[in-house]
């Protein structure tokens, strides 16, 4: 993005330091100036079987996909009262409802007369009930069944006995989250706090759907994670793109990361930060600092200086992966300069994540399934992606235990 157009809309929607939480501060600041910055030095390994093995993704499937809660959709996909949206990408049809007073709600995206899918595409939109397509049940955004086509017809039939099958959900920081198990208990204890309260200081819960767009990956999800947990392949990977020979936004240095229960978020500064710039309090800290967190298990929401990219990596088996893209700015574009340039935005942070990033993920996936290595090595520069597997490693051991 040139410099000058993305300044003149920074400053309109930038966001000062001082509107940050104390957390994101106190991590702003113990960025190092680039040249100080040193990598730890270390050799971590993974066996390239929690890529390929079957049996380690159904073990992930079982103990988090369907027992953890995981992000289901942004809270802007559903913005206002009164609206219904399906999501299909993990493999259990969902539907996703915000009622007249706000609140969300988790459904299998199923009627409960006989099964017909409810909402037939990924579309949102404004309901004031849902109507199935085959036989015109009809339904409340709450779930309840209030309309059967002539019910007189149904012998001693209880309407309150047939609502739509709720799993447990969430609302919190601008996310909803969703246990995908009917009949999981509805403990949302690994949603850290301090994460909602990160993101309510990003502005996240009131940010705009700007643009949406899903992918499919012939990867295994993880492969999918690691480029979003490590800043080493930035300068190479993306060397035309946003690297040196690009627009050249991000230095070659590892972020600070810190760890919020199994949540990882990563602050670094961008290629012009400086300490100094803290001093000034009229700057768009967007400008010069990104943040990345990586929500366990599998969503990431990385900040740029006027939108925020929010992707949902959902596993469909262990070499496929769905990824739900979204972009979500301050507000809508409301004059043509700021459309142009969302749009550009939108276009090339698709080309950047798309060819790059997520290219990388099958590349590496289709060498590690030729038997090219037995384990994959990660260095200081790649140090949250072993943390990040200590974490699903606990929750895969803590469940096989309990
Ligand atoms: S399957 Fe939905 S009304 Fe019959
Ligand atoms: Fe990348």
């Amino acid at each position: 993005m040139p410099d000058s157009q993305e300044n003149t809309v920074s400053r309109r929607y930038g966001i000062p330091l001082s509107a940050l939480s104390t957390s994101q501060i106190d991590g702003i600041r113990r960025i190092p100036r680039h040249q100080d910055a040193r990598p730890p030095s270390l050799l971590e390994r993974r066996s390239v079987e929690i890529f390929l093995s079957d049996e380690y993704w159904k073990l992930e499937k079982a103990r988090i996909f369907r027992a953890k809660p995981v992000v289901v959709a942004p809270s802007a996909l559903l913005p206002e009262p009164g609206m219904v949206v399906a999501q299909d990408g993990y493999g259990i049809p969902l539907l996703i409802t915000r009622d007249k007073a706000g609140k969300i709600h988790l459904f299998l995206n199923a009627c409960t007369h006989k099964g017909a899918a409810l909402v037939d595409d990924c579309a949102a939109r404004k309901w004031s009930t849902i109507s199935c397509p085959y036989h015109a049940w009809a339904f409340g955004l709450d779930g309840r069944l209030i309309g059967v086509p002539r019910a007189e017809s149904y012998a001693n039939f209880d309407k309150t006995t047939r609502p739509l099958t709720r799993l447990p959900s969430q609302e919190s920081g601008g996310l909803i989250w969703g246990i995908l198990d009917p009949h999981a208990e509805a403990d949302f204890s690994i949603v850290d706090d301090q994460i909602a309260v990160d993101f309510q200081h990003l502005g996240l819960p009131n940010w705009h759907l700007y643009g949406q767009r899903r992918f499919n990956l012939d990867a295994n999800w993880k492969l999918v994670m690691e480029p979003f947990l490590e800043g080493y392949h930035v300068q190479r990977l993306h060397v035309n793109s946003i690297g040196p020979q690009g627009m050249d936004m991000f230095a070659d240095v590892v972020g600070v990361a810190d760890r919020f229960g199994l949540h990882t978020r990563q602050t670094s500064g961008r290629g012009n930060y400086k300490p100094e710039v803290l001093d000034d309090p009229q700057i768009n800290i967007r400008n010069f600092v990104t943040h990345a967190y990586n929500l366990f298990p599998n969503t990431v929401v990385i900040t740029s200086p006027y939108y925020t990219s929010v992707m949902i990596i959902m596993p469909v088996d262990a070499a496929h992966t769905r990824v739900d893209y979204y972009m979500l700015t301050e507000t809508a574009p409301d004059n043509p300069k700021a459309e142009e340039l969302y749009a550009r935005s939108f276009t090339i942070i698709q080309d950047v994540f798309g060819n790059e990033d997520f290219k990388a993920s099958e590349l590496c996936h289709r060498g590690l399934a030729s038997g090219a290595v037995p384990d994959v090595i990660y260095c200081g520069m790649e140090a949250a992606i072993p943390q990040f597997y200590e974490g699903i490693e606990g929750v895969l051991r803590a469940e096989s235990q309990s």
